[in-house]
């Protein structure tokens, strides 16, 4: 079977880590007798400097007629002065938008390899952490009217929250369907003791859970569920949240696996439809220097196949050879120990293609 893929490698290490990508996808077609033909498009930074937008229309078409998208990263320093609205970023948002990608899932892992890199107490973490962040991604305060106003304290700005009952009830199935495959727990955050949106969020997610019994739903806010990440994060499974609260406990709870240049991402459409990439962003500071780890690319590449594409296998052998590479003690900078010696962006791609 053949599989079309936009491709956007984007800005900094995303070209490089892209490039790896590629190859083991590559491989993984030989393997199993599948072809892959990636069209490569711009967007972020890229595009600005190229066409002068940071989404070019180009894009966004070949996107939606493609099977899934595969993005590296984008933004950098070199348009770190622009206005807020023309940031490469904003390439980000629009294409959540336009391809429709509401939900985005962001599993935290803990490497058993990589457990020293955790930042809390080892007893925290024992036996491992396996935690999913579902995040609303088309909807919130991010896509909410915005605007500017004059009030009594003078010139003032404004974002809102707004959530419709069914962009609810699609990201809490996404949730549930996800825990019935998993450790059968949801929880739910939301600000619901302040927010009217909350509120609503927070009965329309109970409503969804009664048609899924054996799943045991628990609600927290989120002050409190920061809190908790921390505290006891084995006690969750599959988190479901808004756009801005899942952007921000995404990161917290990448971070407590320590190795958040491992993490991959999906950020999925109704159907099969989706875009993945790694957690990490653009790395300026490293970019071209063949000192980025790849592997973050590498395992959204696994989730595409398994997500979009139903190769289940395929993803279990992508997943199997990163994990070998890393019990070999192979190592990028970002995740080497002082007294290791650290490989390289091409070399760590080469390691993961052999062990295929
Ligand atoms: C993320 C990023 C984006 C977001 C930014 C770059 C717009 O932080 O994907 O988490 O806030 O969603
Ligand atoms: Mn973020």
């Amino acid at each position: 079977m053949n599989y079309n893929l936009a491709v956007i490698p984007g800005d900094g290490i995303g070209p490089e880590v892209v490039e790896q990508t590629l190859r083991v996808l590559d491989k993984i077609g030989e393997k199993y007798g599948h072809s892959f033909t990636y069209t490569k498009v711009l967007a972020g930074g890229c595009a600005i400097d190229a066409t002068g937008g940071c989404l070019p229309q180009e894009t966004i078409d070949i996107c939606k007629k493609s099977d899934a998208v595969l993005l590296g990263a984008v933004g950098g320093w070199k348009w770190d002065t622009l206005p807020g609205n023309e940031r490469p970023e904003m390439a980000l948002l629009g294409l959540r938008k336009e391809l429709g990608l509401f939900a985005n899932l962001r599993p935290a892992l803990l490497f058993e390899e990589l457990a020293e890199a955790c930042p809390l107490k080892a007893e925290i973490v024992e036996g491992g952490l396996d935690i999913v962040v579902v995040r609303e991604l088309t909807g919130g305060i991010y896509f909410g009217e915005k605007g500017f106003k004059e009030t009594d304290l003078g010139p003032a700005a404004y974002d809102v929250e707004q959530y419709a009952e069914e962009e609810v009830r699609r990201i809490a199935k996404v949730a549930f369907d996800m825990a019935m495959k998993r450790d059968k727990k949801v929880t739910s955050v939301d600000k619901a003791n302040v927010l009217e949106s909350s509120r609503l969020w927070r009965r329309v997610v109970a409503e969804v859970g009664k048609d899924y019994p054996e799943v045991e739903l628990n609600n927290l806010y989120i002050d409190n569920a920061a809190m908790q990440m921390v505290r006891n994060p084995k006690q969750f499974d599959v988190i479901v949240t808004s756009n801005i609260f899942g952007d921000i406990l995404s990161d917290e709870a990448s971070m407590i696996t320590g190795s958040i240049g491992m993490l991959p991402s999906a950020s999925l459409a109704t159907g099969n439809f989706g875009m993945y990439e790694p957690v990490h962003g653009s790395a300026p500071d490293i970019a071209g220097k063949d000192m980025a780890n790849p592997m973050a690319t590498i395992l959204s590449a696994a989730m595409m196949l398994r997500y979009t594409f139903g190769l289940g296998q395929e993803a279990d052998d992508i997943e199997a050879a990163v994990k070998k590479v890393l019990a070999e003690g192979y190592r990028t900078p970002d995740i080497a120990k002082p007294d290791e010696t650290a490989i390289g962006t091409a070399k760590t791609g080469d390691l993961i293609v052999a062990a295929i």
